[in-house]
């Protein structure tokens, strides 16, 4: 029996994280949830958005499953996804990218992963304005890139790669500009890259990156890089795609992990039973890798997968005369799964 935290989230999160529970649960692997509050949520019911009770939970399980919370902007709270990502040192950022047959995307053959480095970097969280007599003159920010810090994401990458026997890892940086703490992160991953030599390495300037992502998605496979890069890329990868509501991630670190959708609480459709539930679903597939149930998590995929091919049963955001929402597409991979 595993042991989870669950944590519903806001906005849509409650109906996606039901439907993929109910996915998860249908593979037949036991587990225990530990349903806990973050986010709107807990603001409502105890004022505040991350209570000991949910940080207790999470360090005592070392796994969670999470909905997409609400970050109010400007004032209000802190990011509970940031506070929760230095708390237990998630360091490790993995979003994989995989073509979908049956979405109208502009490339079929997009099969990458990014990993990253989500602790360090320009999200250090070192900026601040250059004050004279209280008139703004500049503001800067600092970027922090440690030797340790590259060591542990680029070992991930490779673990990964092998692991999952991918053959590329691409370290994007920009080192021709920013010589020390691009120029780290390169220099410690050409110093890696030595202890894994069936696996091809190579590095790649952030901005060229971009153009080839776009142009020939097909030739990257583990791509590694620092904090700020990897946000962008992984996104764009996303995109490549089809988009938000596909796309899952693990925030995996020295004490716990924690699994979710890359999107947010969709306000805008949180009451309308639509969202589409696949990128929790996945989240829930990384999940389920990470504890060691492989073939629970590959029958999900397969079942999503096949439901995606097939175009019927799928939220409106994937077939726009689709009248089926969240609970009809997360029954309709039930029915997959249980089946095949
Ligand atoms: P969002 O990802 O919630 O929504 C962007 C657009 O994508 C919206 O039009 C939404 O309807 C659509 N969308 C998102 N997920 C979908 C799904 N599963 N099915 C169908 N359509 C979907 O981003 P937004 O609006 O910028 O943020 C809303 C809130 O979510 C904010 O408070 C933000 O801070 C938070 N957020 C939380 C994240 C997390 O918990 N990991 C990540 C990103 C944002
Ligand atoms: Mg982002």
């Amino acid at each position: 029996m595993h042991q989870i935290t669950l944590i519903p989230g806001d906005g849509i999160g409650p109906s996606i994280v039901d439907a993929a529970v109910s996915v998860i649960e249908a593979t037949g692997v036991k587990i225990q949830w530990d349903r806990q509050l973050a986010g709107m949520a807990a603001v409502e019911k105890h004022a505040d958005p991350l209570p000991e009770e949910t940080i207790e939970s999470i360090r005592r399980n070392r796994i969670c499953f999470k909905g997409p919370l609400t970050t109010p902007v400007g004032g209000g709270y802190r990011s509970v996804n940031v506070t929760l990502r230095q708390t237990f040192n998630l360091y490790a950022n993995v979003r994989p990218a995989i073509s979908f047959e049956g979405t109208s995307t502009p490339f079929q053959n997009v099969n990458l992963v990014t990993v990253r480095e989500n602790t360090e970097g320009l999200y250090a969280g070192i900026e601040h304005f250059i004050k004279v007599d209280a008139e703004k003159l500049g503001a800067e920010s600092i970027a922090i890139v440690t030797k340790k810090g590259s060591e542990r994401i680029i070992e991930y990458a490779f673990q990964y790669a092998r692991k999952t026997q991918r053959k590329k890892v691409t370290l994007v940086h920009k080192a021709n500009i920013l010589k020390c703490t691009s120029g780290l992160f390169l220099e410690v991953g050409r110093e890696i890259a030595k202890g894994y030599p069936e696996i091809e390495f190579e590095d790649k300037i952030v901005d060229a990156c971009s153009m080839q992502l776009v142009m020939k998605p097909d030739v990257f496979d583990v791509v590694v890089t620092t904090n700020l890069f990897g946000d962008i890329l992984s996104d764009l990868a996303a995109g490549l795609i089809g988009g938000l509501g596909l796309t899952a991630g693990a925030n995996i670190g020295t004490d716990a992990a924690l699994f979710e959708a890359v999107h947010g609480s969709a306000p805008d459709i949180a009451d309308l039973g639509i969202a589409n539930p696949t990128a929790m679903i996945l989240a829930g597939a990384m999940m389920l890798e990470h504890i060691g149930e492989l073939d629970a998590a590959r029958k999900i995929e397969r079942a999503v997968r096949k439901v995606i091919r097939d175009g019927r049963i799928v939220t409106p955001d994937l077939n726009k005369n689709s009248s089926y929402g969240t609970q009809h597409m997360a029954e309709a991979i039930i029915r997959e799964l249980i089946e095949e």
